[in-house]
């Protein structure tokens, strides 16, 4: 598998490499990709795999996913028929089971579900349980044993199928935010000796990055748990030159709220207060309902609204638990903004979205992009795959449009890399070079 270290390009040695060098790297972008996604038995990672099951199957085609783009096209992507799945979960429900609760929600077509039911089963075989803790082991031990058996999950994976490279995608239950500042979070190394004096330091959210960093996958935080943000992770994954991509995917009202709020700005009308509620269903909505949880979930969605209109504006934002609305999500906004000579009016929509339909294409459309960046030697948080995020990771920018220009340049400069006179990879870090 293809690992990379960060460099700049003037740091790059190679600009002229040889006709083997170019050999082997075609080789290795035409390789297979792994897809794993952390919470594989969930409604998202259930519809993205139904999704690229049936889009490679001809049964369906690829509506939603934003890689369709002529402009973002352009970028050497893996065909569906090069994607690998496999995941983790902590529930053993089947692929059948799930798509077919699904299906009873009009999440996916029910039509489907009997072509595929066949790759549906193999697909169970992928997916791997999250091991239960010695409960004799101290908390430092037991962690450390996590970590390294999730790892050895994704070793396993990419050695069975002989993967070129592997993209971790978090698509698991939201995780409450943590307190950044403890010293055993600072570094790679305080976690190690944490580990050492018999303390757990690392959030649940942060041992699967953790473990991805280490395997030498790329990581998609999808969900806004604080896990990759933490200084010791994002710090582990620079020294072993990973790829990595977040926060929390941008679809439904925060995705509006990209496009709407700019328009404000631009036009010169004062947005005086923004109000919000937000009723879900399923799992998402479940774990929402937790107000310690959901707390991770209003800091990402303020962020941005924050960032685009330069300043706090007053309004509540409300997430609350419908179980009645399954995978729908019903979003009210009102929105009071001021004109010429102070005049005031109102603006108001009503968002009634399928989550996982909304989220799947992109989750695969970010799998198929993180590989294109990571086969080009893109190494750190790939800041212009903001796009996809409502808490971009390594940008400031929220605004859909700046956003787009951005994911296209993205695609364009994979294009350029892809040539066969592009700059090769640069070289291979190992955990053991650390
Ligand atoms: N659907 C959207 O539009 C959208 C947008 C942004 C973010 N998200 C995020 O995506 C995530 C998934 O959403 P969903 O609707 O599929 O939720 P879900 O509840 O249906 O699925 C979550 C899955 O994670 C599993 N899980 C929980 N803890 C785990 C762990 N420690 N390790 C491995 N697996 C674990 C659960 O068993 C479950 O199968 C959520 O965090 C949500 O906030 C969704």
């Amino acid at each position: 598998m293809d690992k990379v270290v960060q460099q700049t390009s003037a740091e790059r040695p190679d600009s002229t490499p040889s006709a083997a060098a170019a050999v082997l790297r075609d080789a290795a972008r035409r390789g297979r990709t792994g897809v794993w996604f952390v919470g594989a038995r969930g409604s998202v990672a259930t519809t993205a795999l139904v999704g690229a099951l049936a889009i490679r199957g001809g049964l369906t085609g690829a509506l939603g996913c934003v890689v369709e783009q002529p402009e973002i096209a352009v970028a050497p992507l893996p065909g569906f028929g090069e994607l690998v799945f496999g995941g983790h979960d902590v529930v053993d429900v089947t692929y059948a089971k799930r798509a077919e609760l699904l299906a009873g929600q009009d999440v996916l077509p029910g039509q489907l579900l009997d072509p595929l039911a066949g790759a549906l089963a193999a697909a169970d075989e992928q997916v791997r349980p999250v091991v239960a803790p010695d409960p004799a082991a101290d908390p430092g031990s037991a962690q450390r044993a996590l970590v390294a058996s999730l790892r050895a999950d994704l070793e396993d994976f990419v050695a069975r199928h002989g993967l070129a490279r592997l993209v971790v995608v978090d698509l698991s239950s939201t995780h409450a935010p943590v307190e950044v500042t403890h010293e055993d979070l600072r570094t790679p190394e305080s976690v190690q000796r944490a580990w050492e004096q018999g303390r757990a330091p690392l959030p649940d959210s942060a041992v699967h990055p953790w473990a991805a960093f280490e395997a030498g996958a790329g990581f998609v935080a999808f969900t806004p748990s604080p896990g990759i943000d933490l200084p010791s992770v994002s710090e582990l994954g620079r020294r072993l030159g990973a790829t990595w991509a977040g926060a929390d995917g941008k679809t439904g009202e925060t995705l509006l709220k990209s496009v709407l709020a700019p328009m404000f700005v631009e036009r010169s009308l004062r947005v005086d207060s923004w109000a919000s509620v937000n009723l879900l269903g399923g799992g998402d909505g479940s774990t929402l309902a937790d107000p310690v949880a959901a707390r991770s979930k209003t800091t990402t969605k303020a962020a941005g609204l924050e960032a685009l209109l330069g300043r706090t504006v007053p309004g509540p934002m409300h997430i609350d638990y419908v179980p009645d609305l399954g995978d729908w999500k019903t979003a009210w906004d009102h929105v009071r903004f001021s004109g010429f000579l102070g005049t005031q009016m109102t603006l108001q929509f009503t968002w009634q979205g399928c989550d996982s339909a909304l989220a799947a294409p992109l989750v695969l459309d970010l799998a198929r992009l993180m590989s294109a960046c990571m086969a080009a030697g893109e190494t750190g948080a790939v800041s212009e795959l903001g796009f996809f995020f409502k808490n971009p990771l390594g940008s400031h920018e929220h605004a859909l449009s700046v956003q787009w220009q951005e994911l296209a340049r993205l695609a364009g400069r994979l294009a350029e890399r892809a040539q066969p006179t592009g700059t090769a990879p640069p070289p291979t870090a190992t955990a053991a070079q650390l």
